[in-house]
């Protein structure tokens, strides 16, 4: 108790989870056939068994914490469907589809287009830029951060606050390892007192100048929770669930009163992705 005096005032509260909506695809056809980003090496084998396993105790994570998680059916030729982060965007009924920019992966825009209309989201817009979802949008409850550089189209960011009536804001990637936002930073707590953890070494210069503007008290990772993509982090405000071996990271988020699940994401890292990439949140 003596070591509470020392933390920030932020700790002083309680983290409350509130209950999340998700979405997630089996990684029933997983592989790494092609490159589209630095993660990706053909020649590095997959291990299908352990992928699906791991991805089963990042789902049944996500439900002994109480969240409700949807999933919507794998299609044969479209390795990268388990990244269904990539897919959508959906804030408080409102739906916004997606655009890849990789040929390989657009069709994937579509299976998740029908699995939107199926459910009975009438409020559904599909963008005309190159749009990869929540890859490259963090809604923080206030305002939806918004990542550029190497995949998602800074057009994309009007769109985006035109489709679904919220503010944007854009930040510039800089580092090809980190090419999606989900890559390098996460939102912690929705809400008017939004709490962010990132790695600054992805961002411009002006971009980690605006998120310390507006995140003075974020949780900053380093390199090493970075580069096994840690910041590729989920939280329902109290729970995080993270690639364990994010230690660092975890650590500091321990310290701020947040618990922390640290899961084995070997095999789905090997194409780029955490557990962050696997789950689309339908945001009320
Ligand atoms: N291989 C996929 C790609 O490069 C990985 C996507 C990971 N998803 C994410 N939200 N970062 O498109």
């Amino acid at each position: 108790m003596t070591a509470t005096a020392a933390r920030p005032a932020e700790t002083l509260a309680a983290k409350q989870a509130t209950t999340r909506h998700f979405l997630m695809c089996p990684p029933t056809y997983f592989t790494v056939e092609y490159v589209i980003n630095p993660w990706m090496n053909p020649d590095e084998p997959v291990d299908a068994a352990l992928a699906m396993a791991q991805w089963e105790e990042l789902k049944n994570t996500y439900v002994r914490l109480g969240h409700t998680v949807d999933t919507i059916e794998p299609q044969p030729g479209l390795p990268d469907m388990v990244f269904a982060a990539n897919s959508g965007t959906v804030i408080e009924g409102r739906v916004l589809g997606s655009k890849f920019r990789a040929p390989e992966r657009a069709a994937e825009a579509e299976h998740f287009r029908r699995w939107f209309v199926t459910r009975g989201h009438r409020d559904l817009v599909m963008p005309t830029r190159i749009n990869e979802a929540e890859g490259d949008f963090a809604w923080t409850g206030e305002v939806l951060l918004a990542g550029t550089g190497f995949r998602t189209d800074p057009a994309a960011h009007a769109e985006a606050q035109e489709a679904l009536g919220v503010p944007v804001v854009s930040l510039n990637l800089v580092d090809e390892r980190y090419y999606h936002l989900d890559t390098a930073l996460f939102v912690l707590d929705k809400g008017p007192h939004a709490q962010i953890a990132y790695y600054p070494g992805a961002f411009s210069e002006g971009s980690r100048r605006v998120l310390a503007r507006m995140f003075p008290d974020a949780v900053i990772a380093d390199e090493a929770d970075a580069s096994c993509l840690g910041l590729n982090g989920v939280s329902d405000g109290h729970h995080v669930v993270l690639p364990f071996e994010a230690t660092g990271l975890a650590a500091q988020l321990e310290e701020r009163g947040y618990e922390v699940f640290g899961l084995d994401m070997s095999e789905l890292r090997k194409s780029g992705g955490g557990p962050k990439c696997c789950t689309m949140e339908l945001h009320a």
